[in-house]
């Protein structure tokens, strides 16, 4: 069923905007007293802004958006039975598994044991991102840190954010791409036109409750109609006698990752021998052009869920002129992230290729991988932080450490599935399409699997020439902090702070 207006008013407005018009500030809470953190939130609760509320020509000055972590609904007494329905990775938490760590590439300096907080005693329970038009959100986030502290919680964290523009740190504009999410349920997943690239995306994507890429219900916490409370809650649409405590909730990854500006450039400016080569090269890794121009050719499909507007950076593109990364690098970080292919790897389509494919006649493993990003699309809405510092100056001897990088937010239906995939399988694995020895040359962090070569390589092939190959990347990415929430529906949201 799509998205209703009533679903509207029951969701949180991050699924429809990041606030980019707004400062921001994330409170990150832990429970002391639980009946008195109960109920403060729920005052807090009141003020949570709406999808519904985004829009229709109003533009709003302040917002707020509460989401928990699993260690967080514990600590408000949700039966355990009931939190073991979220997904597993929410469950055990972001960085409470080796396993996890090591495949997302959180070892070395990335390792949940340096990080400022997210990992054991530094779990937060409740994360309360408040927006403002005002500046002074600094002081406004420490005023209701001082409320909280007297209302049943120990010292809380404020992350602050940074206002760059449309940049991020390394000065690229960031943003520009984006699923769009078919509210109105316009495709029918699974259909020929999958075969090639599109950009609308099943709701159950996004939320829980609705139907995902492969039209079924993604797994979620459902109540006995009879349950304490359960009847202010939406009916399951897969299993109408069950109640949803999942409607309208998605899980909200949040890293923080910490951006070294000035090795970024100082490394550019050595490996390319100074501007404009250490430009290129830049431009080459993250796979757009700093103003935010893809350099794939523009308008050559139609590509459902992508409007180009004027003036905005375009999106309009696909790799399929370019299938050996000529135009834009295969291991480019656009290219890594959403590698814009079909539900069958690229080449012969049509009823033949289907056969083939089905016999397992076709396609390599390495296609295979990188086939079927529909099921693999993240909506991200982070933020900066820290100073702005242009790379002319980030180069000179004497640049101040300007302590920035980017509060990585990210919305879905399913962490394992999405957010776990791109991180793991595209970003930090050192084999990506056919490629060896080589991470996302942005995020990786270099480190080589045991008895291997380090994991330092970044490869462009040419038109004309061998492939050039840049050697020695250092990290220039590190993460300091994450964890993994769950940001519930309002009437789900209700119910987690009802009195029990
Ligand atoms: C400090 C870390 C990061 C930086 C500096 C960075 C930078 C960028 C930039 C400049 C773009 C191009 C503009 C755009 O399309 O929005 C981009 C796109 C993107 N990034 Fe990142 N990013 C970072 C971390 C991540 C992480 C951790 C993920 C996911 C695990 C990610 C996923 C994506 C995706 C999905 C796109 C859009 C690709 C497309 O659809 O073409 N990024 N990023």
């Amino acid at each position: 069923m799509a998205f209703t207006p009533d679903d509207a008013v029951d969701t949180q407005a991050l699924l429809k905007t990041g606030f980019d018009d707004l400062y921001c500030c994330y409170l990150l809470l832990r429970i002391a007293d639980v009946g008195r953190a109960r109920a403060w939130l729920r005052s807090q609760g009141s003020g949570v802004t709406r999808f519904s509320q985004i829009g229709g020509g109003k533009r709003l000055t302040h917002a707020r958006q509460m989401a928990f972590t699993a260690a967080g609904l514990r600590a408000l007494r949700i039966a355990d039975d009931l939190v073991e329905q979220f997904a597993p990775e929410f469950v055990v938490g972001l960085a409470e598994d080796p396993s996890r760590s090591r495949r997302l590439g959180d070892t070395g300096a990335n390792d949940p044991a340096n990080w400022a907080w997210g990992s054991g005693a530094r779990e937060p329970h409740v994360l309360l991102a408040v927006f403002d038009e005002s500046e002074q959100i600094r002081s406004m986030a420490e005023v209701l840190a001082k409320e909280a502290r007297a209302a049943g919680f120990w010292e809380p964290q404020i992350l602050d954010s940074g206002d760059m523009g449309d940049r991020e740190p390394f000065g690229f504009v960031d943003g520009a791409s984006q699923p769009a999410i078919d509210w109105k349920t316009e495709r029918t997943p699974g259909s020929d036109a999958d075969m090639a690239f599109h950009n609308l995306i099943a709701t159950g994507e996004f939320l829980l409750g609705y139907a995902n890429e492969y039209g079924l219900y993604t797994d979620r916490p459902l109540l006995n109609a009879s349950a304490p409370g359960a009847a202010s809650l939406p009916a399951a649409e897969d299993e109408p006698a069950m109640r949803d405590l999942g409607r309208n909730g998605s899980y909200l990854v949040f890293r923080q990752l910490h951006q070294d500006v000035r090795g970024f450039w100082r490394w550019l400016q050595r490996a390319s021998d100074g501007d404009p080569a250490a430009v290129s090269l830049s431009e080459a890794m993250v796979g757009r052009h700093i103003d935010g121009e893809p350099f794939a050719a523009l308008g050559q499909t139609d590509i459902p869920g992508i409007r180009n507007k004027p003036g905005v950076a375009r999106n309009d593109f696909t790799y399929m002129s370019d299938r050996s990364g000529q135009v834009c690098p295969i291991g480019a970080h656009i290219r890594r992230a959403n590698p814009r292919t079909g539900d069958y790897p690229t080449g012969r389509t049509g009823l033949i290729k289907k056969l083939l494919m089905l016999f397992g006649l076709t396609g390599s493993a390495e296609e295979d991988r990188i086939a079927s990003a529909r099921f693999h699309r993240i909506l991200r809405r982070g933020r900066e932080y820290g100073r702005w510092l242009d790379r002319h100056d980030a180069v000179k001897p004497d640049a101040p450490d300007p302590q920035s990088g980017l509060h990585f937010l990210c919305l879905n239906a399913n962490p394992a599935r999405q957010f776990e995939f791109v991180q793991g399988a595209w970003m930090a694995s050192a084999k990506f399409a056919g490629m060896s020895n080589e991470q996302d040359p942005l995020l990786g962090n270099r480190a080589p699997f045991p008895g291997t070569q380090p994991n330092d390589r970044f490869t462009r092939p040419a038109v004309d020439g061998p492939c050039l190959v840049s050697s020695s990347l250092p990290q220039f990415v590190t993460v300091v902090g994450g964890a993994y929430f769950f940001l519930p529906g309002l009437r789900a949201l209700d119910w987690l702070l009802a009195d029990r």
